[in-house]
């Protein structure tokens, strides 16, 4: 598919680039950094939708046909990165100035997460959790991240969750469904 400029593979059992997607690209489109990141990076469109203004892209996903298609995009559109599969921050190390996340976010009753491109376990905080926990070791000074999210689960949970580790947040792009809010949380630290 062609999403702003560039074209974009999606493999069988990949995300497809959503609303979520755009709304991301769309946040985060007057950024530039020296090293940036994109964790749970799906097809890779978030970070390549910037990656001309990043001097050093890194892009993780625990579905190691996601991490094949984010890199197969990134050669087709002329740019590098270095793709990991991993969980979350765990196979990173150092700090990076911007680093970007759509994970999966939507509550999934009471078993263990039923698919791992949606579904962000019973009350949908799964992974946003512990990202907000784990992001200021990652951050350089300075850095910036930004985190999708859904009215679903807890826009201003996440928000206290973040002040409580020291990061300054806030709500920076939005986006009203008839079931829903998607909304982008900015955050850095605080000074
Ligand atoms: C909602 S999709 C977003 C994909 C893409 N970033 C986008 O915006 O279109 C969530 C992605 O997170 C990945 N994922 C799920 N759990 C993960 C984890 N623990 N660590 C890294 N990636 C994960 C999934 O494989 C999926 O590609």
């Amino acid at each position: 598919m062609r999403i702003r400029g560039l074209e974009i593979r999606v493999f069988d059992g990949v995300y497809p680039p959503s609303e979520d997607t755009f709304l991301l690209m769309d946040a985060v489109s007057g950024e530039r950094a020296a090293r940036g990141l994109e964790l749970c990076s799906g097809t890779g469109a978030v970070g390549l939708s910037i990656a001309s203004r990043v001097g050093e892209m890194v892009a993780v996903d625990l579905n190691p046909a996601a991490a094949t298609n984010t890199l197969l995009n990134y050669r087709e559109n002329g740019m590098t990165a270095h793709v990991v599969v991993g969980d979350l921050f765990s196979p990173l190390h150092g700090e990076f100035d911007l680093i970007l996340m759509n994970p999966p976010y939507l509550p999934d009753g009471d078993g263990a997460p039923a698919d791992l491109a949606w579904s962000g376990g019973a009350s949908g905080r799964l992974i946003i959790d512990r990202f907000i926990s784990e992001v200021g070791d990652f951050m350089s000074p300075g850095g910036r991240a930004y985190m999708l999210q859904s009215s679903l689960n807890g826009i201003h949970e996440s928000i206290e969750r973040a002040e409580s580790e020291g990061l300054d947040a806030q709500v920076v792009g939005r986006r009203d469904f008839e079931f829903e809010s998607l909304v982008v949380i900015r955050m850095i630290r605080k000074a």
